[in-house]
């Protein structure tokens, strides 16, 4: 496994690999990566030549400034944990190397923005979108791996890919879920034992919620089962919970397709987002 800190060495690496025949899969993530992380990764080393994994922690991408400083780093682990998945080349750009001078151009999906995370998260969007696209242009990969634990940001890129003619296949992966269904996150570790015996109840309300739609009950409905599964917790604090069309991320009113009921919640001083798909029979 290569390891590079700059552009000039991604490229010459993806470039001899391309040359070689190989097609290339890259999987973006911002390290302290965990089992989440490693299903994109088997994805991409199932599917691709050459696959490139991407650490950086993206500042542009944060609200807050004490969230950034205080987001998990763990590069000595996460080398070690992209070798035994079987990467191939992993890119871990310094502050300096990914925004040499302070970045003047971004890329937004508005419409895509404005509800769920978006609204809660001001600029955060821009951040990743702009990120993202920067990465597609850097490695220039076929396909690059997202979570569907994201939905929102899963959403944005495929928007992103479509709308600016990227010719890079955009490849949702299902959410990683612990034994209780707690989707897997780096932010799980913030929660002390008695949180994280009651994080699992997001998961359980999103589900009820899936479940009253599978029955035939209108989004009204089911989103109010939801709701009274995490008033089971007083200490859980609903920050949005909507059921939405996974493309536009819009709340939907009657069912006509496809639906993600999405959640953020609180539980003491974690946010905790997660979300299932609910295909209509
Ligand atoms: P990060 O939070 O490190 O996540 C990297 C990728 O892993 C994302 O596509 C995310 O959806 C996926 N992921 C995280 N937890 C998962 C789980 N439990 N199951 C499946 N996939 C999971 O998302 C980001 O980084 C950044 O915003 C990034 C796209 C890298 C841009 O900076």
């Amino acid at each position: 496994m290569k390891v590079v800190k700059t552009v000039s060495e991604l490229r010459d690496a993806v470039s001899a690999a391309r040359q070689s025949g190989q097609n290339i899969g890259l999987v973006p993530t911002m390290g302290a990566l965990h089992k989440g992380h490693g299903a994109l990764i088997d994805r991409a080393r199932a599917e691709s030549g050459c696959v490139v994994v991407s650490i950086f922690v993206n500042p542009i991408q944060f609200d807050k400034k004490e969230d950034y400083e205080k987001y998990g780093r763990a590069m000595e682990s996460d080398l070690a944990f992209c070798r035994e998945r079987g990467t191939d080349l992993v890119f871990a750009p310094d502050e300096a190397e990914m925004y040499p001078q302070p970045q003047r151009v971004f890329v937004e999906a508005r419409a895509l923005s404005e509800y769920l995370c978006g609204m809660f998260r001001p600029g955060h969007f821009r951040g990743v979108a702009t990120v993202v696209t920067k990465l597609f242009n850097m490695v220039q990969p076929d396909r690059a791996y997202f979570g569907e634990k994201d939905a929102q940001q899963l959403a944005i890129i495929q928007a992103i890919a479509a709308d600016l003619n990227m010719p890079i296949t955009i490849v949702p992966v299902a959410t990683v879920r612990e034994e209780d269904g707690l989707a897997i996150s780096s932010r799980n570790v913030r929660l002390d034992t008695d949180q994280r015996s009651r994080a699992a109840t997001l998961y359980r309300a999103l589900r009820a919620a899936a479940d009253r739609l599978a029955s035939g009950a209108r989004p009204v409905e089911a989103r109010l089962a939801a709701i009274n599964v995490l008033r089971e917790q007083p200490s859980i604090r609903v920050e949005y919970l909507e059921i939405v069309d996974p493309q536009t991320m819009r709340p939907v009113e009657e069912i006509h397709g496809p639906v993600r009921v999405a959640a953020a919640v609180w539980i003491g001083e974690t946010r905790l987002i997660d979300n299932v798909l609910q295909v209509h029979r």
